[in-house]
């Protein structure tokens, strides 16, 4: 999944690309109509971009966002350690301030779920 540069929204105030964003909603969308048709995928952001772009040899303005494998599952696939963990919702939910926030927090959570 790759978003176009040339096209893609720059939000005026501090000129962010929301092209990232565009892909990300494409991306979820079709790993729920993947699972919808029986199929198995997972989401990869952890690749080396450049290596992408130069082997999939897209041109300079296409940004590659996520790959996305799809395929049948195996019988004995299971879904990552964490799927059936959650933070705590005190520590994602925040009302009227962000009083008690901690910088870093969900990382610690992070480690405090993988025990
Ligand atoms: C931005 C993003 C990048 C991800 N990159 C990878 C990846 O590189 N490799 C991988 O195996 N899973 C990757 N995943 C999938 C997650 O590990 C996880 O399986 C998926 O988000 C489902 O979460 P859940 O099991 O908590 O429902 C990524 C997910 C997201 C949202």
């Amino acid at each position: 999944m790759c978003y176009d540069s040339t096209v893609s929204w720059k939000r005026p105030y501090d000129k962010v690309d929301m092209g990232v964003v565009d892909a990300s909603i494409v991306t979820t969308h079709m790993i729920l109509q993947v699972t919808n048709l029986g199929l198995g995928s997972t989401w990869v952001g952890h690749f080396n971009a450049d290596i992408i772009k130069k082997n999939l040899e897209l041109p300079e303005y296409l940004v590659p966002v996520a790959l996305l494998p799809i395929g049948y599952l195996r019988s004995d696939s299971a879904p990552h350690q964490l799927h059936g963990k959650r933070y705590d919702i005190n520590d994602t939910v925040f009302f009227n301030s962000f009083e008690g926030i901690t910088q870093g927090k969900n990382d610690e959570g992070q480690r405090d779920l993988l025990k």
